[in-house]
């Protein structure tokens, strides 16, 4: 009672600048109704509106003002990740923006043409997947008292940071979203010890410190300020402490380096049942272990998360290409697959892209590289192609000329579907065999394939259960991607056809790689075993445990995330495909 009225009389103030962690706001609110939760947070809760509104004339059948100025600033930049990752009712892939089983339910322009008037001229704007509410989070007492809420109200929670989540995870329809965009501390230590360790023990590392919110460039500008290297994804706006780094987390340095979750160190963490925790390899390990791959807004909300660095890292690029046929780009591929291996323990990472490929080497001096990628500099120079082989002093000068100078485009409907190819059935012929039967496939069928190959190979970890991701990460040397789309306006009929066409090369691919796994963070929503192929039932398992533990009510349920239950489907949108 004492406490339910210190909660309702003393609004939250947070002191996050001073220090993360809020001990002044105790366990034990009870606040029943989204006022009493906007008062508790000094009025800061907000309605969620969707990105593209200010071009509507109608909001949920209510007759609103378009604002032309606003629309067009949307319709300028659409495609642009920069410019939605800082809006909280944007996302960067329509699926989670769209309540995909509702086409009618949605808000969306044309992607194609975003000045088309087709998609907004007397029609209405409707909230489709986007939380109704947010707040942002400025400390963890924010975040406990939306916990508390979620209890008493029943209203769902969901966590958004970036909004790159292939699988709708950081949208839910009705839920109040936990904005985490603007966390942005950034802190460089150069003998960092995790709380509660003994540096004597063999803990003290060079690392950085990195806020909810901060995002791989602004986490590689703030390395390199320190003239260190961080680890973190191939585009510019995923963010580094949320799903990235508690699902796996892979770079292009990560065969030699290791994935995001082998360098974390540490997370400062507020879970549903209202702890406000640290979690390393000295205090709340089964907490550490979860987040280190049992994916995100799952176990709690990450306030900060620490990451181990390296000295500056030189390293040779190897950037191919040619333009193909069916035929050509078959016979690369087949080039693809049988140097896999060797590759690998070459210590090269990178993406195949169709024809080209853009590979990193931080282990090879520029002679060996070049030896090294003979055959397939051979096959592009002698279709007409370009090869590029050349050395950069650090990692950051290829970032800044190769991964943020070509950031990709989004604003569509981009559903992944990969699988991780173990070795095993890359270094026989069978198994190469039988992905090429897959190859021919996709390519006849007016696909080109997409392998990122940023498994930890050349990479050994401590023990063989440092992390919860699938064990398949270890085993594998490609994750080989495919993917499928709707139109912004397609109708159900369309969404389902697409969805069945993913779902079968998924099958496909499972059955060339049996005992395998998938990166959740980029694979079919719509996996069937999913618990298997994201975690391995063993995983799963004791992720399970951990999740019950922390979060006993449940507070935290996105789609196939642990700890979901068959009986959550009817809350999705992504009811209609379910399997
Ligand atoms: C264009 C693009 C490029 C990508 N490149 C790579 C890559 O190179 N390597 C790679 O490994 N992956 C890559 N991914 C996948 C990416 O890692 C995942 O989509 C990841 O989930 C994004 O996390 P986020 O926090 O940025 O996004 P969000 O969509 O905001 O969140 C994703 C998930 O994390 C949860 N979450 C976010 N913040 C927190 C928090 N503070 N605490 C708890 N949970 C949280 C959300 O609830 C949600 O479940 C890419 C994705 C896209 C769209
Ligand atoms: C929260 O309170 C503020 C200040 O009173 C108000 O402006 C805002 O609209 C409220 N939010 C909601 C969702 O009602
Ligand atoms: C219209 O949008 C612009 C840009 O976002 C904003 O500055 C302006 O205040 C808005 N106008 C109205 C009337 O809301
Ligand atoms: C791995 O570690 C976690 C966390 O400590 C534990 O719950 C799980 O049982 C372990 N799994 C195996 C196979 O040892
Ligand atoms: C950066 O670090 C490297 C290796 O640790 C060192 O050799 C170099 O002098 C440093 N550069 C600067 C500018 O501090
Ligand atoms: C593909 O290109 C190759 C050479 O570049 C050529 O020999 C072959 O005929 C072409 N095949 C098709 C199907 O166009
Ligand atoms: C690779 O090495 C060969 C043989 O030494 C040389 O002719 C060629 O120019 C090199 N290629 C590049 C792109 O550096
Ligand atoms: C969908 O939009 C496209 C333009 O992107 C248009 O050509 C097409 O006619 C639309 N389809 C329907 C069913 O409205
Ligand atoms: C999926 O596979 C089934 C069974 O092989 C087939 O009947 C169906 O046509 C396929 N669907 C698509 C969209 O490819």
């Amino acid at each position: 009672m004492a406490l339910l009225l210190l909660a309702a009389l003393s609004p939250i103030v947070c002191h996050a600048a001073a220090s993360p962690r809020d001990w002044d706001c105790g366990r034990g609110y009870s606040i029943q109704s989204l006022d009493a939760l906007n008062s508790s947070v000094n009025g800061r809760v907000q309605v969620n509106t969707p990105f593209s509104l200010p071009c509507f004339s109608s909001y949920e059948g209510q007759a609103v003002a378009p604002n032309a100025t606003a629309c067009q600033a949307v319709q300028k930049n659409y495609a642009s990740p920069t410019f939605r990752t800082e809006y909280p009712g944007a996302y960067m892939n329509s699926q989670d923006s769209m309540c995909a089983s509702d086409p009618a339910d949605q808000c969306e322009l044309d992607n194609t043409n975003p000045t088309d008037p087709l998609a907004y001229t007397g029609k209405d704007c409707k909230q489709g997947d986007i939380p109704s509410h947010y707040l942002e989070v400025t400390c963890a007492c924010d975040v406990k008292a939306a916990f508390s809420f979620s209890r008493s109200s029943g209203t769902p929670v969901v966590v958004k940071n970036s909004g790159h989540d292939y699988l709708s995870h950081s949208s839910q329809k009705g839920a109040l979203a936990l904005w985490t965009r603007n966390l942005q501390k950034l802190e460089y230590h150069d003998a960092f010890v995790p709380a509660g360790c003994s540096a004597g023990a063999g803990h003290k590392y060079a690392a950085i410190t990195t806020g909810a919110g901060v995002n791989c460039d602004q986490a590689y500008n703030f390395a390199n300020d320190n003239n260190v290297t961080i680890l973190c994804a191939y585009s510019e706006t995923v963010g580094i402490s949320g799903g990235w780094v508690q699902t796996a987390g892979h770079s292009v340095l990560s065969p030699v380096y290791g994935l995001g979750v082998d360098r974390v160190l540490e997370f400062h963490v507020v879970t549903p049942d209202g702890q406000d925790l640290i979690a390393n390899a000295c205090q709340n390990q089964d907490l550490f272990w979860a987040l280190r791959g049992g994916g995100g807004g799952t176990f709690g909300v990450v306030m900060q998360s620490t990451h181990l660095v390296e000295p500056p890292i030189p390293m040779v690029v190897a950037d191919i290409a040619f333009t193909s046929n069916s035929t050509t780009l078959l016979e690369w591929m087949g080039i693809m697959l049988e140097e896999a291996a060797p590759w690998a323990d070459a210590g090269w990472g990178g993406h195949i892209t169709g024809s080209s490929l853009i590979y990193v080497n931080p282990i090879l001096s520029m002679d060996a590289a070049n030896k090294s990628m003979e055959k397939a500099a051979d096959y592009a120079t002698s279709h007409g192609g370009s090869v590029v082989f050349k050395q950069f002093d650090s990692f950051y000068g290829f970032y800044e000329e190769y991964v943020a100078a070509n950031a990709v485009t989004v604003g569509s409907t981009h559903l992944a579907g990969s699988r991780l190819i173990p070795r095993s059935v890359l270094d026989n012929e069978d198994g190469r065999k039988a992905l090429t039967g897959f190859l021919e496939d996709i390519i006849a069928a007016g696909s080109s394939p997409y392998v990122p190959v940023s498994m930890p190979t050349i990479y050994k970890r401590d023990g063989q259960n440092t992390t919860s991701t699938t064990p398949a990460f270890y085993s594998s040397l490609w994750e080989l991607g495919v993917s499928s789309t709707w139109a912004w306006n397609s109708t159900l009929d369309q969404r389902l056809a697409a969805v069945e066409a993913l779902n079968n090369r998924t099958a496909q691919l499972e059955a060339v790689t049996p005992g395998g796994g998938a990166y959740m963070n980029e694979a079919n929503p719509f996996t069937s075993d999913w618990q298997e192929s994201w975690w391995g039932t063993e995983n799963y398992a004791s992720l399970l445990a951990i999740k019950n533990r922390y979060d006993p009510d449940r507070l935290l349920r996105c789609w196939r995330c642990v700890g979901w239950e068959e009986s959550d489907v009817q809350n999705s949108c992504f009811n209609a495909f379910n399997n």
